[in-house]
């Protein structure tokens, strides 16, 4: 399977040109020198066996398309993306007459796909830094390559863009699993509670229609409640898999209006239903919606790995002895930051802000570890039980969002997170 994909968008055919050879030249050059690395090993004595250099594999994977304007670049962006085969970098000509510009365009392909990674080229200052960050927000997946073009330059970006892509999106991955990995245990717990409970209540029905003598009108009436039983088991049963199927979901929705309490609603549905028993869920909300810009399906699984740690905070992570459980309570609320109570939080600028806590009872965290929780692969958990990437994306979620996040914790008591949203 082709892992590198790279579409290049420019009206002018000998830039296109350009740039897909020298890309190809450079990814041509490491796939010899994957060959003189292979030669050494077997001058070296080793077996011809022997794997070849690790990007060897990597480099031969890479297809580059072209695309001579914005419409019919974001048309194939889009085909590739339905085809689970996306486009990893695009370069973007700013200057386009006729269609769509390189700023249109690249918004459009931001908007399908928020992970790719775009290299605008650009001749003149057409736009300012600041139009293009007020376009299309400040990122860390964007960059500008100034005409004439280094053949050298575009080959080190293909490649270092491309990796970047592959490894971000591997990381998700693993997140993923890491969020339905913490869940399954409380799914697979309710299953099991349903399964038994069809069970009984089958032997029952059972055990009834052996009863000699019944009149069907007193059948009817004895088999009604199982029947009531099994068939809301039945629905709950189907509900757990529609979970699991939503979560393990790699479906990503567009940038939309969403409704935070229509999300956190959501979330917490699914944690009443898979964390342990002994947590205690609630949201209170001084609102009656919270309209924020969104991916709906990144802010949710934000919140659910927020939920997901509290609940461990009050269960898997107290110490031998203390009892299980505490409560998880989620506030919403809509707030002016003044510049006095917005220099009081850090790096949260004034302005409107729907503000909304995810707060546990649970063990806390020492003042020590905090400036590395967001770190990746920081866990306290041990191996088996945490992967320490849920704090890492959550951060780079809000990120994305141009949110904001406050933290408060008292070891022995509990933790807040708070989070504020601009107000959309
Ligand atoms: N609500 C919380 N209460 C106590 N500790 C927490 C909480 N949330 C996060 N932590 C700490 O931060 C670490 C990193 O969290 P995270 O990135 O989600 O990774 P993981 O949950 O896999 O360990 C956790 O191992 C834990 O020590
Ligand atoms: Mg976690």
């Amino acid at each position: 399977m082709i892992e590198r994909r790279i579409l290049v968008i420019d009206d002018q055919k000998d830039v296109r040109e350009a740039i897909a050879v020298a890309i190809e030249r450079s990814f041509a050059v490491d796939e010899s020198q994957a060959l003189v690395d292979k030669m050494k090993a077997r001058l070296g004595g080793r077996s011809s066996e022997s794997p070849a250099a690790p990007h060897s594999h990597s480099v031969m994977n890479y297809a580059v398309d072209t695309a001579p304007g914005g419409r019919e670049g974001w048309d194939m962006a889009c085909a590739a993306l339905d085809d689970g085969v996306p486009y990893s970098l695009i370069f973007v000509d700013m200057r386009m007459p006729g269609g769509w510009d390189g700023l249109e365009t690249m918004k459009r392909l931001f908007d399908m796909d928020r992970k790719v990674q775009i290299v605008l080229c650009t001749a003149f200052s057409d736009y300012s830094w600041k139009e293009i960050v007020e376009a299309v927000g400040k990122r860390d997946n964007l960059l500008i390559l100034k005409k004439p073009f280094d053949n050298v330059e575009v080959a080190q970006m293909a490649l270092a863009l491309t990796e970047k892509y592959l490894a971000e999106e591997h990381l998700l991955h693993s997140q993923k699993m890491e969020t339905i990995g913490a869940l399954s245990a409380g799914l697979a717990h309710d299953f099991n509670n349903i399964i038994s409970s069809v069970q009984a209540t089958v032997s029952s029905m059972v055990f009834t229609l052996d009863i000699a003598g019944m009149s069907k009108e007193q059948l009817k009436d004895e088999l009604s409640s199982d029947i009531a039983t099994v068939t809301e088991a039945v629905k709950q049963g189907a509900e757990m898999v529609q979970i699991l199927l939503s979560l393990s979901k790699r479906q990503e929705l567009p940038l939309a209006p969403v409704d935070l309490i229509e999300l956190v609603d959501r979330v917490l549905n699914i944690c009443r239903r898979t964390l342990d028993k002994s947590v205690e869920v609630a949201f209170n909300h001084s609102v009656d919606s919270a309209v924020i810009n969104a991916y709906p399906v990144q802010i949710e699984e934000m919140l659910l790995n927020l939920c997901i740690n509290a609940s461990h905070a009050m269960t898997i992570m107290r110490p031998d002895g203390e009892l299980c459980g505490g409560n998880l309570a989620l506030s919403l609320e809509r707030i002016v930051l003044d510049i006095d109570l917005a220099g009081k939080i850090t790096e949260v600028p004034p302005g409107e802000y729907f503000r909304l806590s995810v707060s546990d009872t649970g063990v806390g965290i020492k003042p020590e570890l905090i400036s590395q929780i967001f770190d990746p692969f920081f866990t306290t958990k041990g191996e088996k039980k945490g992967t320490g990437l849920g704090l890492s994306m959550v951060f780079s979620i809000l990120e994305k969002h141009n949110a904001f996040l406050d933290l408060q914790s008292k070891p022995g008591v509990g933790t807040t997170f708070i989070i504020f949203f601009p107000v959309g």
